[in-house]
């Protein structure tokens, strides 16, 4: 599979068998999905919700299970993933925004949570420390930011530690190199990881008054920044 010129057609292609292909390509995939709702704190709840960055909606899956009456609002840059949300969430209540996050208009203290999965580190450290205050005005009093991914600095001594054994993964699972072909090639366009450290000082420069890990293996992190 070659990649695509835009992230928007890459994730277009990547939809098919889309959590089949995360699962057998990410490391600890599932877990940190399930992360993203398991660890909220027991006394949240949460009415509205945005999925930034939804892909094929396997993070709204889980929350609905938690929060069926939330409003939820899905946004993302690839079309054909918002329609196979649209096609899994028939008849709930959602709000589909195909739209880069640059061109989106985050409204002010109007969600109790923000879920991230997987999506911030398709943004630069510009781009993160531009999203993050964006994030921090738009979650309500109390609102909290939920978030996994992979989390190491582009091109560090580390990244080239688990990139080695990143490439160990996917070639046990797809033995005939193929898709760590392809998924070599989708890191260097479209990857831009941070370290956690990095990113938690940011959400903090942002207004957020603490983020805490609450999984994590090696550099695939789960965090809760809380406003
Ligand atoms: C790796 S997928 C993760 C999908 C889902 N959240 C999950 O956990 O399985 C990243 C998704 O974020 C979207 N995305 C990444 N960067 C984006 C941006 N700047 N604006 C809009 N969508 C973006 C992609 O289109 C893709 O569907």
């Amino acid at each position: 599979m070659k990649i695509r010129e835009t992230l928007a057609a890459e994730f277009d292609q990547f939809s098919d068998n889309y959590t089949e292909v995360m699962t057998r390509c990410v490391p600890h995939y599932l877990r940190l999905l399930s992360s993203l709702s398991e660890c909220l704190p027991d006394d949240f709840s949460a009415g509205t919700i945005l999925d930034l960055g939804c892909g094929s909606g396997n993070a709204t899956a889980l929350l609905l299970k938690k929060f069926p009456d939330a409003e939820y609002t899905l946004l993302d840059a690839s079309s054909d993933m918002l329609d196979l949300c649209r096609k899994r969430f028939s008849g709930k209540n959602m709000t589909y925004h195909r739209s880069y996050f640059r061109d989106y208009t985050f409204p002010e203290g109007y969600f109790d949570l923000v879920v991230a999965g997987f999506s911030l580190h398709h943004l630069d450290s510009s781009e993160k420390q531009w999203i993050f205050p964006l994030l921090y005005k738009t979650l309500k009093k109390d609102g909290l930011l939920t978030c996994s991914d992979m989390m190491v600095k582009k091109y560090s001594a580390e990244h080239a530690r688990l990139v080695e054994e990143w490439r160990t993964f996917i070639n046990a699972n797809y033995p005939d190199g193929e898709k760590w072909a392809w998924m070599e090639e989708h890191h260097e366009a479209y990857d831009w990881p941070d370290d956690y450290g990095d990113q938690k000082s940011w959400l903090l420069d942002a207004g957020f008054g603490h983020v805490d890990v609450k999984w994590r293996e090696d550099h695939w992190v789960h965090f809760i920044a809380g406003k």
